[in-house]
């Protein structure tokens, strides 16, 4: 089985080409956390993959927060690897989930860093499309090794210093109490994609059909980039700057059980 979680279809990507390759099934965390759904049979499987985005050097609060409540039925002898899909360099991500797999008595193979192009743009900006087709087609060379190492069930990077942080901190946000960086401007149309998307499930709609961020946000950026209307900022750090989405896939809502 390859789990994944993506904002902005990097890890998608990834995932879908390895388990393409492995002929094996892929499940979305973020749609496993709107549906609530922890509980897998992987008892058929001969792999476990966890194709993720790096934040701040370490997993994904929605992930680690997965990994946390995830029960597996007929884990045995999969072999168990993770993929980190970053836009720049990996960090502690692979201390990370080996300690929370460990947690779970899964074994861990190793791990792949896959640098993708980077899409926490509160910090940065995009590079022109000409640079972002370099980065994804040596992208799509780097996967190709990946998807080779794990046929071949080689093993991955192992990091043995103890993590730093197991995942990033989940943020509490609110529109009403003024704690949220994310709003929307009158480019809104109340298509209500943003509240579909969010893994954390914290986007409501006020009376108009507009967003309001309400809860717990892991900063995945999903409502700020695939906003078909460019209507949603963070702040002033996303004024005027392009979004990213991965050209190759269509970021799916829904997993097939
Ligand atoms: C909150 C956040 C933190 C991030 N931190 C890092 C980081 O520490 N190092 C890095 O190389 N990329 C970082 N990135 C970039 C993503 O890891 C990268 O673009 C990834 O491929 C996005 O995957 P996705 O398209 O599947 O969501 C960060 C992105 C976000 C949203």
């Amino acid at each position: 089985m390859v789990f994944y979680f993506s904002a902005t279809g990097n890890s998608q990507y990834a995932a879908d080409r390895i388990a393409g390759e492995l002929k094996d099934r892929t499940i979305s965390i973020g749609a496993a956390l709107r549906d609530r759904r922890f509980e897998y049979d992987i008892s058929g499987d001969e792999y476990l993959v966890f194709v993720v985005p790096t934040f701040a050097w370490t997993l994904p609060g929605a992930v680690g927060e997965f990994i946390e409540s995830m029960v597996l039925k007929g884990y045995g002898n999969q072999k168990v690897y993770g993929v980190f899909t970053c836009g720049e360099s990996s960090g502690g991500e692979c201390a990370a989930l080996a300690a929370m797999l460990q947690g779970k008595s899964i074994g861990f193979n190793g791990s792949f860093d896959l640098v993708m192009p980077d899409n926490f743009i509160i910090w940065s900006s995009l590079p022109p499309k000409q640079t972002l087709d370099k980065i994804l087609s040596a992208a799509d060379s780097r996967l190709e090794e990946i998807i080779e190492a794990i046929k071949s069930k080689s093993q991955g990077k192992i990091d043995t210093n103890q993590p730093r942080d197991l995942f990033m901190p989940i943020a509490e946000i609110s529109t009403s109490k003024g704690t949220s960086k994310l709003y929307y401007t009158e480019a809104c149309t109340s298509c209500g994609l943003c509240q579909k998307l969010c893994p954390m499930s914290c986007i409501t709609g006020d009376n108009e059909g507009h967003p309001v961020w309400e809860g717990r946000c892991t900063m995945c950026l999903a409502c700020l980039h695939n906003c078909p209307s460019r209507a949603i900022e963070h702040g002033q750090d996303t004024k005027g700057k392009e979004r990213y989405i991965n050209p190759k896939v269509t970021l799916r809502l829904e997993n097939k059980y």
